[in-house]
């Protein structure tokens, strides 16, 4: 019923690159996402929130076809991504570049074959080009002096540059983001929020975020959506989000303990399989190295 095909007409929004439909998926018997509907508007920074747990890091798998929705279909470019073929989905991969929760870098590597990983992977370019492309990206987020570093050598907040250098490196059409703030001190969250914003102005790409850091993406987020309980609780313009009645909007946006959302729910016990996705560009196998601090 939800699954279409190609063929079958799609309304989509002008705007939006990403369209979310009716979105539904359980494990077991567990509903994590329930029927949920919003659209990504294109060439902007979006934010889904949520406590931990809540289907955040589902929501991003579902998105990129890496787990299937019981029930809905999300349109990418206006090309459904439930229900079509693995070739068609490593097709709709390649316009996303992806920064894992623990930037997912190859410890063995230094951070420019690690930036230079999906051109080498996924393109024919020269190593002249590469060199390029690698540094342009290197300026982007202020990692050319660290080039030659390994991932061991360097802080958490360069191991995050050098995972969004990467995730840029194809010039992909939307960047997804995982918990972009976790294992950075507030000060290093400041300047990656800064650098996030430089680089959507500089590439024009989308940005999509899921995080639990309002504060974080209210620096950086022109769209923000919060789930709860498995449901959109409401999706809008960030102002429009800032100054919404619902409860549980306030409580989550204030980060108080009084309201609907229980202290079970802001737990940070927190999802399992946060690692690398091996078919999306910007993910690596082996060896992911975690960013747990400085
Ligand atoms: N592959 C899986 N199999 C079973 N349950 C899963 C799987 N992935 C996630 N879950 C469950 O789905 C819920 C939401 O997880 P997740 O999306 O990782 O939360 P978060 O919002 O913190 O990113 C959690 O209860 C988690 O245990
Ligand atoms: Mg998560």
């Amino acid at each position: 019923m939800f699954a279409k095909t190609r063929s079958d007409p799609v309304v989509v929004p002008d705007d939006a690159i990403i369209s979310i439909r009716g979105v539904t998926k359980q494990f077991g018997s567990h509903r994590v996402l329930e029927d949920v509907t919003y659209d990504v508007p294109r060439g902007k920074t979006t934010a889904i929130l949520g406590p931990s747990g809540t289907g955040k890091s589902v929501m991003l798998k579902v998105i990129i076809g890496l787990l299937r929705p019981e029930a809905g279909q999300i349109y990418v470019d206006g090309d459904p991504v439930v229900g079509v073929s693995e070739k068609e989905l490593l097709r709709i991969r390649r316009k996303f570049g992806v920064l894992f929760q623990d930037g997912a870098l190859f410890g063995s590597m230094s951070l420019y074959d690690n930036i230079a990983f999906p051109l080498r992977e996924h393109t024919k370019a020269s190593e002249r080009e590469i060199r390029v492309k690698v540094m342009e990206k290197a300026e982007l987020v202020g990692l050319v002096a660290h080039l030659k570093k390994l991932p061991g050598e360097v802080s958490g907040g360069m191991k995050k540059r050098a995972g969004l250098a990467r995730a840029l490196v194809l010039d992909p059409e939307i960047i997804l983001f995982d918990e972009p703030d976790s294992g950075l001190d507030p000060v290093r969250v400041a300047y990656l929020d800064e650098l996030v914003n430089t680089a959507q102005a500089e590439t024009g790409a989308t940005f999509f975020i899921i995080t639990h850091n309002i504060e974080s993406v209210n620096r950086t987020a022109h769209y923000m959506g919060l789930l709860f309980r498995s449901k959109l609780v409401a999706f809008g313009p960030k102002e429009e989000m800032n100054a919404m009645d619902n409860p549980v909007v306030r409580q989550f946006f204030a980060g108080r303990a009084r309201g609907p959302i229980s202290m079970d729910e802001m737990a940070e016990g927190d999802s399992e399989d946060s690692g690398p996705a091996p078919a999306s560009p910007g993910g690596g196998q082996a060896e992911p190295v975690g960013v747990s601090g400085d």
